[in-house]
């Protein structure tokens, strides 16, 4: 009776993936193409490959690229984006002074109580403060940048290739086939964009929009790159502890193994009789 059972479950199964394959190839349509734009023109799923200090189980930051990212943060993308999981007292993990910090703080303009008065007034900013909100009145609306890197598929292999990944042109098989995909007024082609039109103008569209202190020359590339490495550490700030406890723990765990590894043989050497 069970086996019956399995038997027709195992049926149904098969019949609705069956379906499943011919709906879809219905739905390829006569001409070959899938009846979605993204689909077949987007590189959601082909991103650039990005390497960065920081990938793999033991991957640490790169403190010079993370300041480098920063900079190209605040001179180009804080206009638009906000940041506001970030406090301006957590760069101190890029490797700034106090000093450093208080001053970068100071810049920021932070509408907060007025401990005297109760009343909300504006004033600079503070180690403490986090990244204030940012007023856009531009076509669409720029997400907050701190979490984007675990929000989006590919992270910070996502935000490179976004950046990096304007088309002047659209392919004109697109427009043919769809021509609700064409770039429309205040758009952009962008085939890295879930849509594959994204309201933000290229931000990074021409080279040293940033001078880095460090003196790496700041082509759109490397500024791209920097800037995906800073949004790793924002949505991630303790993965250097995070990589670095886990470390110790396989260390541990070998040691652990090894102690006992030797004390089966001791023990097992007396009753065998070795
Ligand atoms: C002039 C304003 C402006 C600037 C400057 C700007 N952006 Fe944007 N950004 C936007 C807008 C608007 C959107 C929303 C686009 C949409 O939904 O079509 C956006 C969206 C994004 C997204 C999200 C895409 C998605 O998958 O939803 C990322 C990531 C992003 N921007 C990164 C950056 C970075 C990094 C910089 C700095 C190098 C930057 N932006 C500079 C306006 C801007």
């Amino acid at each position: 009776m069970i086996r019956i059972f399995s038997i027709l479950v195992g049926l149904f199964f098969t019949a609705a993936l069956a379906w499943s394959l011919v709906i879809d190839t219905v739905q390829l349509g006569k001409d070959g193409l899938p009846k979605n734009a993204a689909h077949e023109f987007g590189k959601a799923h082909d991103l650039k490959p990005l390497k960065l200090a920081s990938d793999g189980p033991f991957g640490k930051f790169d403190q010079a690229q993370l300041q480098r990212g920063f900079a190209v943060y605040q001179g180009v993308c804080a206009s638009c984006h906000s940041l506001s999981q970030v406090s301006y007292r957590s760069l101190a993990a890029l490797g700034y002074e106090d000093a450093e910090l208080k001053a970068i703080a100071a810049k920021a303009t932070i509408n907060a109580k007025d401990p005297l008065t109760g009343e909300m007034k504006d004033r600079p900013g503070m180690p403490s403060d986090k990244f204030p909100a940012v007023v856009y009145g531009g076509v669409g609306s720029p997400p907050d940048l701190s979490l984007i890197t675990k929000a989006r598929h590919g992270g910070a292999s996502y935000v490179y290739s976004l950046l990096t990944g304007y088309e002047a042109t659209q392919p004109a098989d697109l427009i043919k086939h769809f021509p609700d995909s064409k770039t429309g007024k205040d758009m952009h082609y962008n085939p890295y964009f879930a849509n594959l039109n994204i309201a933000m103008a290229p931000p990074l569209a021409s080279d040293g929009l940033v001078t880095y202190s460090d003196g790496t020359v700041a082509s759109k590339d490397q500024m791209a790159k920097d800037v995906a490495a800073f949004l790793v550490w924002t949505a991630e700030p303790e993965l250097n502890q995070r990589h670095q406890t886990g470390l110790w723990w396989i260390l541990f765990l070998v040691f652990a193994t090894t102690l006992g590894y030797m004390a089966y043989r001791n023990i097992w050497a007396e009753k065998k009789g070795h």
